[in-house]
């Protein structure tokens, strides 16, 4: 297998690095930072360091230099960055509004140790200079991390929301000035046998029909459907002092895949502007993927809305628009019915390994419905219904190279109704080389898997199996890469 293989066309990679959690998301004068995780020396998780990229779409990336790198004293670990826009932290030249980096710094020695420091920019994120009083927030744990911080208006203070990743707990903290921080409270997010807390996020999001509402974030590293890591997003109020669940049980996963993990949302936008970005891997075989000089991408961009059935919440995720500009050839099926067959959405010989394609089934008494892309000689990837179970699935066990690990080939699912004229069930496919993202419905339910097919399985088959699925007219189209400039 050629080298650089399976590096996707338009979702982000690093050049040559291992890269995990995207980190100090911020929208700042027309450009979306990328700040993430990265290992600045290899293919492996290590000398974790804060990478940058900036974008004005959300998809055409542009790497930049390493942003803040691990020192003799601290590796970089996870965090956000804030627009300081009166300078409360005294560290702008008093002319434009600094940005400021809130990082758990992680002791570089075989205990660890892990606190809150800071880091500042004059210049666009292009430089950064770390604070001389680091660290600004220490417990003397091992394990607090992953600081979200914000500025909150009716309060007029920051408000910084960590993890203590093994007590089930997050923990809310206040400053005036981002270097001194006082407790706030506590919100329990965990549940028994789910492992530990990473990652949390809270911010708002429009509601449909109603004022906007608050959302928290927070990412298990056990517990998910996929017997791996995933995120639950809580529905609620923070009072500027505490998060408030509106109801107890009224929480979601943001993602049913098994690869969608340490998700943050990006600063200074408007709540209608929503959106975030997840790492598109799962800690448990990230280091067995098969590519190489890069390791590790982002999912794609998803811009977020909630919808409310009764006292129920849905999330609503979506595809950044830019998406559609890398439309390039499509494929229109008329629709069709199938009675335990499965028939070709695309000629032969075409390139499928970047696809956006949509797909409906208004109607089906097969056991089994849906599409295979990726189809090549004793491979393929479906996506489908499962009338059995009442669920939407995605299954990659034969996908393709699988990395060693005892759930890697299980089938991921979500519960979805019964497709029927009236509400057919809907699917949107994105394929990028060696992943995919499966967004059911207006995006209440998303699955996102990585899949390492061989490069020349470039089938698309819509299929029913053990019964007749009549499905709506269906579009599949090649998608061209987004320009990306390495370094
Ligand atoms: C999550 C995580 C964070 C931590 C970072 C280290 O993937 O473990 O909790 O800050 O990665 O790279």
């Amino acid at each position: 297998m050629s080298i650089d293989n399976f590096r996707p066309q338009f979702h982000f990679t690093a050049a040559r690095e291992w890269i995990n959690d995207p980190n100090g998301l911020v929208f700042f004068e027309g450009e979306y930072h990328l700040f993430y995780q990265t290992n600045p020396f290899g293919e492996q998780w290590g000398h974790m360091s804060w990478g940058h990229a900036v974008s004005r779409d959300l998809l055409n990336w542009e790497i930049l230099p390493i942003a803040i790198a691990e020192d003799s004293r601290v590796s970089i670990f996870s965090g956000s960055v804030v627009v300081d826009t009166h300078n409360t932290s005294g560290l702008g030249d008093g002319v434009s509004p600094p940005l400021i980096a809130i990082y758990t710094g992680c002791l570089r020695r075989n205990e660890g140790g892990q606190a809150q420091e800071i880091a500042s920019s004059r210049d666009r994120g292009r430089t950064w200079v770390k604070y001389a009083g680091n660290p600004v927030l220490d417990l003397g744990l091992r394990d607090f991390r992953d600081p979200k911080v914000f500025w909150h208006e009716e309060t007029a203070r920051w408000v910084m929301l960590v993890a203590l990743p093994h007590d089930g707990k997050l923990v809310f903290y206040a400053s005036a000035d981002l270097k001194s921080w006082h407790h706030l409270s506590d919100f329990h997010a965990g549940k028994t046998g789910e492992g530990i807390l990473e990652c949390p996020d809270i911010f708002m999001l429009p509601l449909e029909n109603e004022a906007p509402i608050w959302v928290l974030k927070i990412d298990v590293l056990e517990g998910h459907p996929s017997k791996g890591s995933g995120a639950r997003v809580f529905f609620g109020h923070f009072d500027g002092t505490q998060f408030t669940e509106t109801r107890a049980d009224a929480w979601v996963w943001a993602d049913y895949g098994a690869d969608f993990y340490a998700a943050i949302s990006w600063a200074n936008l408007p709540i209608a502007d929503a959106v975030w970005i997840g790492w598109m891997n799962c800690h448990r075989y990230a280091k067995h993927t098969p590519t190489s000089p890069w390791r590790g991408a982002m999912g794609i961009a998803r811009t977020l809305r909630v919808r409310r059935h009764g006292e129920k919440f849905q999330l609503l995720q979506a595809p950044v628009a830019a998406v559609e500009t890398l439309r390039e050839q499509v494929f229109v099926t008329p629709a069709w019915s199938l009675d335990d067959d499965e028939c070709n959405l695309i000629p032969s010989g075409t390139d499928a390994r970047t696809l956006d394609l949509t797909l409906t089934c208004t109607h089906t008494t097969a056991r089994e419905c849906g599409v295979m892309v990726r189809v090549g000689e004793g491979c393929e990837t479906r996506v489908g219904y499962d009338a059995m179970r009442g669920v939407v699935f995605v299954d990659r066990s034969r996908a393709g190279f699988s990395p060693e690990d005892p759930h890697y080939k299980a089938r991921r699912e979500a519960p979805c109704p019964a497709p029927s004229r009236v509400a057919p069930l809907r699917l949107r496919v994105l394929v990028d080389v060696c992943s995919l993202e499966v967004f059911v419905g207006d995006g209440e339910v998303v699955l996102t898997e990585q899949i390492f097919p061989d490069a020349g399985s470039n089938g698309v088959k819509l299929y029913a199996r053990g019964g007749v699925s009549d499905f709506g007219e269906s579009a599949v189209w090649v998608l061209r890469d987004a320009n990306r400039t390495m370094d």
